[in-house]
């Protein structure tokens, strides 16, 4: 396991939980989807996961160690683990692209021909390659976003959390977002993004971990979601509209049994047939 998180629970200032016993496992290399309403601690989880902030108690191992929470542990975690925060202007803070794309390699202590490579390839990853040169304030939400998504590429990490990535996004920037993601994970790269869009969650992920309050409450792969029914209801989800329409047809006999992964292409004999439903 990559992450395994057990029992954590995280206590804000205000005295909110953030956190309330939650437990989960990450595998490496897999697409992972932290799916949950408003406030049910996703973002909360993914800063524990590259240590911004630290559990009140329960553990988190990271390739089966206790995560290191000393100034150089956080350092070293943090070249592996790159997290992409929901709002860019969080994130962003240099005047150009190319600068606040360099900002995190040049840390590294990389020299600058290595820096100057690996920015142009981030910024080719996220097809900002003409864009280097221009204003951060110039650019538009989706291109702030795709310049922090290079900003972490360009450290090379080996885990990509990304909160929220496709809210705020058109539904032709969150088709690109999705065939980047598919080439990071053909480069074995671990992905974990939080959602409250069971339809992409369950299209998306190998494995889907639902959270409620706090907690987690089950962890499955996508392809069983179907047999998660209650609680997808219970952390206030509903189920994906293809899960859905299979059932119908299912109820009303036009298709015998439920295929593992539905899609519209293996429902359309169905939906094509002459009987009414
Ligand atoms: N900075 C904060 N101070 C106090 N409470 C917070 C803070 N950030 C989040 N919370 C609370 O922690 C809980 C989990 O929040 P969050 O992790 O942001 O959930 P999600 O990302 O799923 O919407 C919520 O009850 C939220 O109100
Ligand atoms: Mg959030």
């Amino acid at each position: 396991m990559l992450f395994e998180a057990v029992a954590l629970s995280h206590r804000y200032a205000d005295g909110c939980p953030g956190l309330d016993g939650c437990s989960l496992a990450i595998r490496r290399g897999s697409r992972n989807a932290l799916l949950g309403a408003n406030g049910s601690g996703k973002t909360t989880l993914l800063q524990h996961f590259n240590g911004l902030l630290q559990a009140n108690s329960g553990s988190l191992h990271f390739a089966g160690a206790p995560l290191d929470t000393s100034r150089a542990g956080l350092a070293a975690l943090r070249r592996r683990v790159g997290l992409v925060f929901q709002n860019p202007d969080r994130q962003l803070f240099s005047a150009s692209v190319v600068e606040d794309v360099s900002f995190g390699p040049l840390n590294l202590g990389l020299d600058e021909t290595t820096v100057r490579i690996r920015v142009a390839e981030a910024l080719a990853a996220v097809g900002l390659a003409g864009h280097a040169d221009r204003p951060v304030h110039h650019l538009s939400f989706g291109q702030k976003k795709r310049v922090c998504i290079a900003g972490v590429l360009a450290m090379q990490p080996e885990v990509l959390l990304l909160d929220e990535p496709m809210a705020g996004l058109d539904s032709a920037m969150q088709s690109e977002l999705e065939a980047l993601l598919a080439s990071l994970t053909a480069q074995g790269i671990t992905i974990v993004l939080s959602t409250h869009d069971v339809d992409f969650a369950y299209r998306w992920a190998d494995d889907i971990h639902l959270l409620a309050a706090g907690r987690c409450l089950a962890s499955f792969a996508a392809g069983d979601l179907p047999q998660h029914a209650e609680a997808l209801r219970q952390a206030g989800q509903s189920v994906p509209a293809i899960v859905e329409l299979q059932r119908i047809l299912a109820a009303h006999g036009l298709i015998a049994a439920l295929p593992a992964m539905p899609s519209l292409a293996a429902l359309l004999p169905a939906l094509t047939s002459r009987e009414a439903i």
